[in-house]
């Protein structure tokens, strides 16, 4: 098999196109090869014609995900594997996350089932920091924004002399919608929330992707912001967000591995960032004005129409302060694009470029998380795409 820089699994869908299309006509292009893998010949071979009008043209990986000779064939060429093939617990993406550990190459997702996640922490992290290969978990919108904010909050706070001991982050603004893919997944956490698989302290565990992590309070819950406030830090009302469970659990570990712990995390929305969401999509009539309606119930290969591609965006606070409150740091990071699809494709990209081009990238390896894998570099890539109309850091106070 020839060799390829980058592989993109999951390639065929509504996600895994978008990321195919950043790849094709990414401004570095010329500096990788690249594949795109996936268990259908013809829809890949489509996919491939499709980007391939537009920029370079990928290589075609025919690949198994269930069939273990078949994934370490995929792996084997590649120096890093992008997979955007999800639920990842039910689509075998333990079998592409071990033998990207057990053969020390680069890995990212846009995983967000904490179970599927603390299983590969529990199998592979020590083969991961053996080998050389960094795992990196949740690289979306799903949980890079909350990541990279906290870490630079905390940098920030550090710089001022101050040790955080509470950070929270309140997205203002998250304008966007939903895939099939991301529907499937939100099932399969329910699915797996009534079986027995796992104890219910298991499920209500903050610190379920930080195992033996030292806890800042015994009261504190998953998100955190379980309830509608007036935050005077941040001078928002806010209440709980759909999202924040999933990217708490990340945050909490980069905490961890960072040795920032103890320090609670909380993460909401603001009441503005709904009504915000509500006004986009009721100034197009839900799309039905520009002929293209948002699916509510979308399938499989399905998500927001490219108009709400285009309109949507995202925008988070972070704060984090000392034990006494006397010093605190305030930074944002907003983005355009609906936060979920085309924010979150070119996200995953410069994950996957500063894996592969990135030198001075940490050293370390494992199952890690954005912050934790790339931290610096990776802010500083995002800060550069589209000349800096992507993605922006804001140091606030
Ligand atoms: N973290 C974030 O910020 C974020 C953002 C966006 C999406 N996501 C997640 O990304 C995942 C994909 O979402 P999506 O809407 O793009 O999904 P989708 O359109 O349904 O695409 C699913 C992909 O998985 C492949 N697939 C299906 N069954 C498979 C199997 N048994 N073995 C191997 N591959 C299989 C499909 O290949 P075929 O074409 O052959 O069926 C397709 O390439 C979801 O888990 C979603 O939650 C996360």
């Amino acid at each position: 098999m020839t060799p390829h820089d980058i592989v993109l699994h999951g390639a065929t869908g509504f996600t895994g196109q978008l990321i195919a299309d950043c790849l094709a006509q990414h401004p570095e292009g010329s500096r990788f090869s690249w594949a795109i893998a996936g268990r259908n010949p013809t829809r890949l071979s489509r996919v491939r014609d499709s980007v391939a009008a537009r920029g370079t043209e990928p290589g075609i990986i025919v690949a198994q995900a269930a069939d273990q000779a078949s994934v370490q064939e995929m792996v084997a060429d590649a120096k890093v594997v992008l997979n955007a093939a999800g639920p990842f617990s039910e689509y075998h993406g333990d079998n592409i996350v071990g033998a990207c550990a057990r053969s020390g190459t680069h890995y990212a997702d846009l995983s967000g089932e904490y179970y599927f996640q603390r299983r590969m922490i529990d199998e592979f992290h020590p083969e991961a920091e053996r080998t050389g290969a960094k795992v990196v978990l949740a690289a979306g919108v799903d949980s890079v924004p909350s990541d990279l904010g906290v870490q630079l909050a905390i940098e920030r706070l550090s710089a001022k002399g101050g040790r955080a001991r509470q950070a929270k982050a309140l997205f203002t603004r998250y304008a966007g919608s939903f895939s099939g893919g991301t529907r499937r997944s939100m099932q399969s956490r329910k699915e797996t929330q009534r079986s027995d698989e796992y104890e219910a302290e298991f499920h209500a565990d903050p610190y379920v992707l930080a195992p033996g992590a030292e806890r800042a309070h015994d009261g504190e819950t998953v998100a955190g912001w379980d309830s509608y406030r007036f935050d005077p830090d941040l001078r928002r009302f806010g209440g709980p967000f759909f999202m924040a469970p999933i990217n708490a659990r990340i945050v909490r570990r980069s905490l961890a591995l960072d040795g920032h712990l103890p320090c609670t995390y909380e993460e909401g929305i603001s009441v503005a960032a709904w009504l915000g969401t509500a006004w986009l999509y009721m100034s197009r009539g839900f799309g039905y004005f520009v002929g293209a309606p948002i699916p509510f119930r979308p399938q499989s290969g399905e998500g927001p129409p490219p108009w709400l591609q285009r309109a949507g965006s995202f925008c988070v606070l972070v704060h984090a302060t000392t034990e006494d409150r006397t010093k605190s740091a305030l930074v944002e990071v907003r983005g355009a694009g609906d936060p979920g699809y085309r924010a979150t494709s070119k996200m995953i990209t410069e994950v996957g470029l500063a894996l592969l081009l990135d030198d001075e990238a940490s050293p370390r390896a494992g199952v890690l998380t954005p912050a934790t894998a790339l931290g610096p570099v990776l802010r500083r890539r995002l800060a550069k795409v589209e000349g800096g109309r992507f993605m922006q850091f804001r140091m606030l106070g």
